[in-house]
């Protein structure tokens, strides 16, 4: 078979001379040009991305399996977002990381690629690249850190984060207790080890069929992940030999099991902006209102932090992702192809007996940890196109509320006031944060889960409604109304809430209603300005142009769909 790498390398002429003879600064030999299946290992690793710090080193292993199985492999870096350090949001610069990741694997001599992901955003963003060229593709995921450990207790990333601040701001611990938490936290590589979104989204590409079986909860430092990562070189070799492509992987079965599982697992509510965004790189039309109607009659399943109690690696040793895959068999499509070219129900049925070691951690589908998870699409006057809320995160008392409207302007007004003791609040108001949608903030990062007010947390409040155009960590809980669209920024209704305005949140009845008139909402348009721009330049200034809303995954618009492999021009 004559791969497409051989339009370089292949080539007796100038230009393959060119493209030979500086790989060989390298120490190449000859037979590495041979015409076999070059192998691009797209890595994600970075420093400033704490979750995929060892990437570097699972490259390694990923290459052993590239050679084993008679393929040529080179490692690429692409720009790596980690969620922790990187400002505004590292979803602003989801979509540029895609184009970076598209380009780099479309303009150079690669046949298949295996995708070295980890931390939130570096999972989609490589995937809607790769699909929008459309090779062969393969998954291998970081793994997540150990269990944080605690003063005796298991503590999960982020989830520990809001809960310890809280207890510090309320004085239960002090700041040396709560600093010390830092190193007990995070005390391996890996990404975070909740059911966060990192770890959301590992889940999701081996649902897809994107992974070798099994491969989402192994944790990063165990040695199976660098097994994993051996095997998926082998196999990256073969899926170029099948010529099977992500396109043949990632169809409407593959989409539709993914949004069942992620409800079964108590998935991140950025699953929702990432899968959709995904979807649309490969033409697969995913509505807003499909999560709801697909997901939500599916039982949770999983008891992990932040909707319940354990964290990755006790999913692991409970026997991972496949024993979520053999309870929900009777809902998922078994036919759906996989990376290693049998389908789901093929995968199950070769594990022999596949058991749940731990039913604490992994629950029955019969007897299942909640009847109906998933995540809810709420409309109404207040997100015509819709909102989302994750039931599994929040307070079952606050899901049928109506409460007096606490208006924070954008995300400086709301740090300015909430903890001023005269602030006019008390626990059944609704909190409305603006300005933090894709175009308003912009990025749409996570803050959606403001923390309360001092003085309400102090009284010993837990949760409250809250509401705005932009996320929460998948890491976060509560009575969090997420993802609003159209934005505030854009001409929303949400940006014409005013203070003490009544807001009722029904989730039972999918409702997130305004009590305002059209006759005053009309009157508050005329006198609405839009915020002043926030870029004059560069690719925050391209991408508030350009970026699509929420419900339609975020993506910049013209990069939706694929343009294939094809380079039709030499560079010299
Ligand atoms: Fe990287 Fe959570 S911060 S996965
Ligand atoms: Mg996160």
């Amino acid at each position: 078979m004559i791969y497409r790498s051989s339009e370089w390398f292949g080539k007796k002429d100038k230009m393959g001379f060119i493209y030979r003879s500086w790989m060989k600064n390298q120490g190449f030999p000859e037979d590495m040009f041979d015409g076999r299946p070059v192998i691009g290992i797209c890595n994600t690793w970075s420093e400033l991305t704490p979750c995929n710090a060892h990437l570097r080193e699972i490259a390694e292993w990923v290459k052993r399996g590239v050679f084993e199985a008679g393929g040529f492999p080179l490692e690429f870096p692409i720009m790596s977002l980690g969620e922790t350090l990187l400002k505004p949001t590292a979803m602003l610069f989801r979509n540029l990381a895609s184009m970076d990741a598209e380009e780099s694997i479309r303009g150079n001599p690669i046949d298949g690629v295996v995708l070295l992901t980890g931390c939130d955003k570096t999972t989609p963003s490589t995937l809607m690249g790769a699909a929008s060229v459309n090779l062969p593709t393969l998954v291998v995921p970081g793994g997540p850190m150990l269990n944080g450990k605690y003063q005796g207790q298991d503590i999960g990333s982020g989830t520990a984060v809001w809960k310890l601040t809280d207890d510090w701001k309320t004085e239960k611990i002090t700041y040396e207790e709560y600093s010390h938490a830092e190193s007990c936290m995070s005390r391996s590589p890996g990404h975070c080890m909740t059911m966060g979104t990192a770890s959301t989204m590992a889940c999701m590409v081996e649902a897809l069929g994107m992974t070798l079986p099994g491969a989402a909860a192994i944790p990063a430092v165990d040695s199976r992940r660098k097994v994993l990562a051996q095997l998926s070189g082998r196999r990256i070799v073969q899926m170029v030999k099948e010529d099977l492509k992500i396109s043949q992987i990632l169809t409407r079965e593959a989409f539709e099991n993914a949004i069942k599982v992620n409800a079964a697992i108590g998935g991140s509510s950025n699953f929702i902006i990432h899968l959709t965004a995904i979807a649309g790189r490969v033409g697969v039309a995913l509505n807003l209102e499909e999560f709801d109607q697909i997901g939500s009659k599916i039982p949770l399943l999983l008891n992990l932090m932040p909707s319940g109690k354990f964290l990755m690696e006790d999913f692991y040793y409970a026997g991972g992702l496949p024993v979520i895959l053999k309870e929900l068999q009777s809902v998922l499509h078994m036919d759906a192809l996989t990376v290693n070219g049998k389908t789901h129900g093929e995968n199950l049925a070769g594990r022999g007996k596949l058991v749940c070691y731990n039913k604490d951690v992994i629950a029955e589908f019969e007897n299942p940890i909640l009847k109906e998870a998933g995540i809810v699409v709420l409309k109404g006057n207040l997100a015509t196109n819709g909102a989302v809320l994750k039931p599994s995160a929040a307070t079952p008392a606050l899901m049928k509320h109506k409460g007096r409207a606490v208006v924070f302007e954008n995300i400086e007004d709301y740090h300015a006031r909430v903890d001023d003791p005269d602030l006019d609040i008390d626990e059944q108001c609704v909190m409305v944060l603006k300005c933090v949608g894709p175009v308003g903030y912009p990025g749409m990062p996570e803050v959606g889960n403001m923390v309360l007010p001092k003085k309400l947390l102090a009284k010993g409040v837990t949760d409250m409604v809250r509401i705005s155009d932009g996320r929460m960590s998948g890491t976060a809980y509560g009575t969090v109304v997420l993802h609003v669209s159209p934005e505030s920024a854009i001409g929303g209704n949400l940006g014409l809430v005013e203070n003490g305005d009544i807001i009722e949140l029904d989730v039972e009845q999918k409702k997130i209603h305004l009590h305002v008139s059209d006759s005053e909402l009309a009157r508050r348009r005329n006198l609405w300005k839009q915020p002043e721009p926030v870029a004059s330049r560069g690719y925050v200034n391209m991408y508030v142009r350009h970026v699509q809303q929420a419900d339609k995954g975020a993506d910049l618009d013209f990069l939706v769909g694929v343009s294939g492999p094809k380079v039709a021009r030499d560079s010299h």
